[in-house]
């Protein structure tokens, strides 16, 4: 039986964020991992990081806004988080936030990030970007990320966190 709530006053409400991503090696995890952190920083906001073989398209809809990360993959997001983005479009998530990540050793990385945020915008028109795509350098194909790389991730966690808190 659920408890009824007779006073909402002081209740705190948090906003929820799903992180989701593909990681071969272990960086793109990474990078997850300290976007998250950053989220952490700014209070009201409560984040959950998954691979993407652990997120139940079903559940989407539980979250505020959803942080897409991938790997560069041959100049572009790897099959499943381009197979993720398609299933995005299908379900009801107008409104949400939505952002996107990913690791690149060199090259024309941005080209990759706008291949993901093209693709998330034609198929999920009523999702709401909110920041342009973060691109995070590794040190070779294996990593470790690149020096100085992991603050970026920071901000960019607590800048979607700060713009989920001021909807409130
Ligand atoms: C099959 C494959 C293709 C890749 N293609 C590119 C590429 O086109 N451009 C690039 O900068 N990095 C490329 N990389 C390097 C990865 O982007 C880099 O290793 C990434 O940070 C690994 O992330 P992960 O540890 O999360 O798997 C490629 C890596 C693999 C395995």
């Amino acid at each position: 039986m659920g408890q009824e709530v007779t006073q909402l006053k002081g209740v705190i409400w948090l906003a929820k964020v799903l992180i989701v991503y593909e990681s071969k090696f272990g960086n793109t995890r990474g990078v997850a991992q300290a976007i998250a952190e950053g989220i952490g920083q700014v209070a009201g906001t409560e984040v959950i990081v998954s691979e993407l073989k652990g997120v139940d398209p079903d559940q989407l809809g539980l979250f505020d806004a959803i942080i897409v990360g991938s790997p560069n993959h041959i100049g572009r997001a790897t099959r499943g988080i381009r197979k993720f983005t398609d299933t995005l479009g299908k379900c009801d998530l107008t409104g949400k936030l939505v952002a996107v990540f990913n690791t690149y050793i060199g090259g024309d990385y941005q080209k990759a990030m706008s291949k993901m945020e093209k693709q998330l915008a034609q198929r999920s028109p009523g999702l709401k970007l909110a920041t342009p795509g973060l691109s995070v350098k590794v040190a070779g194909m294996k990593g470790p990320i690149a020096d100085g790389e992991l603050p970026r991730c920071h901000q960019f966690g607590a800048g979607i966190a700060h713009q989920l808190s001021d909807r409130e």
